[in-house]
């Protein structure tokens, strides 16, 4: 089994980069941090507090959630639009940090990776928790001001400040938390993407793994 752990911060151009090596390496690709915000999602759909763990926690493990390449289901409805919106956006990190909502979703996405054969991971605990014998491990980073700008460009009707705001806000609840924080795997592979195209990141990644086959 083939598994590429992904791991960074919000903006450090995770998802685009991710979504790119799997299909230059033709693995599937697992998106993580949709998962945590589709449960999210649910709890609020559902009426609930995401700060209410009994309630998040229950969600997470009786909720029906499929997360493909182009869109996110969850209990049968298209979820895709409204995890990235700014009701699931503000409270995510607390869901996040519910330890037993990561040991629901930990275990989901080990049987999703297992099920396929391998895959490309990634999240934030990927490397460290997830897959900690990942035949690649990848830290992405940027620079805080290059995460903010890239992240300002995707969502149209936030200015900078605000995203740089919330950014710093995310960035430091998820390496402060206790349930596995951010962090970089001790044998993990940074690679600084400030200034650095999409192409040219990938081809860095294909050529780490290259290295290792
Ligand atoms: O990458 P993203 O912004 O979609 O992630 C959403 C949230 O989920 C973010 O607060 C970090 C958290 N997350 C996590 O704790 N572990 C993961 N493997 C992926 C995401």
């Amino acid at each position: 089994m083939r598994v590429i752990a992904i791991d960074g911060p919000a903006g450090s151009g995770k998802s685009t980069v991710a979504k790119a090596v799997a299909e230059r390496v033709e693995l599937p690709y697992l998106d993580t941090g949709a998962m945590y915000r589709a449960v999210a999602y649910a709890v609020l759909r559902a009426g609930g507090d995401p700060a209410d763990e009994e309630f998040t926690a229950n969600t997470a493990r009786s909720m029906e959630l499929d997360v493909g390449l182009e869109r996110v289901m969850v209990n049968g409805s298209d979820a895709t639009v409204e995890i990235r919106g700014p009701e699931v956006t503000r409270s995510v990190s607390l869901v996040a940090a519910n330890p037993a909502v990561r040991v629901e979703l930990v275990s989901r996405q080990r049987e999703w990776t297992e099920r396929r054969g391998g895959g490309v991971l990634e999240g934030r605990d990927i490397g460290t928790v997830v897959f900690p014998n990942a035949d690649l491990k990848v830290y992405l980073t940027a620079d805080p001001e290059e995460r903010a700008r890239r992240r300002a460009k995707e969502v149209a009707d936030l200015d900078y400040e605000t995203v740089a705001a919330d950014l710093a806000r995310r960035d430091t609840f998820d390496s402060t938390r206790a349930a596995d924080p951010l962090a970089e795997a001790a044998d993990a592979v940074l690679v600084d993407t400030t200034g650095l195209s999409i192409p040219e990141v990938v081809t860095r990644i294909a050529q780490l793994l290259e290295e290792r086959s």
